[in-house]
């Protein structure tokens, strides 16, 4: 599949690129193309030197890559999201879209801040056309854990969509990446129940002096 890492060179969308370049061919956007670029250098270089073949971590615009992707993951922050799709919107016609994206803010602890519509998933779905499937997975994850290929994430991922085709997609991928569990949850309106907990893991980390928390249900 060739999927396109939206903001691919900040924190989460590097572990993504490390995982998923063994058997897809990822195209790692920026704003800036020449950032894009480098990180793109950088993530081939870190899978070369550990003797991982990969299928071609490519650089370039958010624009260039959305087109010709089956899979878009959304990698960046609330606060430029909605923006950036705006702008983006007419590269868009069917792809499968995830968003990892969690609004939230700090004041003394993080908390969590949806948008009207209730969770960013359903914010990011007005934005885009109709036709495309928005799915939403991968908040409670850490992005230094997912970057670290000597790792197994012994984590639950709580996939939710309206688009079951779409979603078993995302599971499937999911799978990928050792020792994750992809977990059916629901439709896209149960999204702000998994994006709520990440400022909770966040604050629970904080006061029990622990890092990188993630979620596993038994
Ligand atoms: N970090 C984690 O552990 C983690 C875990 C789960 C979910 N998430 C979610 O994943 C998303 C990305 O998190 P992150 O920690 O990787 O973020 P980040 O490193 O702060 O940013 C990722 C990339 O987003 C782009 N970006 C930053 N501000 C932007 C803006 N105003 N408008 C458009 N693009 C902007 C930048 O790429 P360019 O400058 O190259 O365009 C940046 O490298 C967030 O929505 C977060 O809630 C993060």
């Amino acid at each position: 599949m060739k999927i396109a890492i939206l903001g691919g060179t900040g924190s989460i969308g590097e572990g993504f690129a490390l995982r998923w370049a063994l058997k897809h061919e990822i195209s790692i956007c920026s704003r800036e193309i020449e950032k894009a670029v480098k990180a793109a250098g950088d993530y081939s270089g870190t899978l070369l030197s550990k003797g991982l073949l990969c299928c071609g971590i490519t650089g370039c615009s958010n624009e260039t890559a959305i087109g010709d992707a089956d899979v878009v993951v959304l990698s960046v922050p609330y606060q430029g999201v909605v923006p950036l799709l705006k702008n983006l919107r007419p590269y868009f016609k069917d792809q499968i879209v995830i968003s990892l994206v969690v609004p939230m803010k700090k004041n003394k602890w993080f908390e969590f801040t949806p948008p009207k519509q209730g969770s960013a998933a359903l914010e990011i779905k007005d934005t885009l056309p109709e036709s495309v499937k928005v799915v939403s997975a991968y908040h409670n994850i850490s992005a230094k854990k997912l970057a670290n290929l000597e790792l197994s994430l012994d984590y639950d991922v709580v996939v939710c969509g309206d688009d079951e085709g779409a979603k078993r997609t995302v599971m499937e991928l999911t799978k990928e990446i050792k020792a994750l569990r992809p977990l059916d949850g629901g439709g896209l309106a149960s999204s702000y129940m998994i994006e709520s907990l990440t400022p909770f893991l966040i604050n629970l980390a904080i006061r029990n002096g622990l890092s990188n928390l993630g979620v596993k249900f038994v």
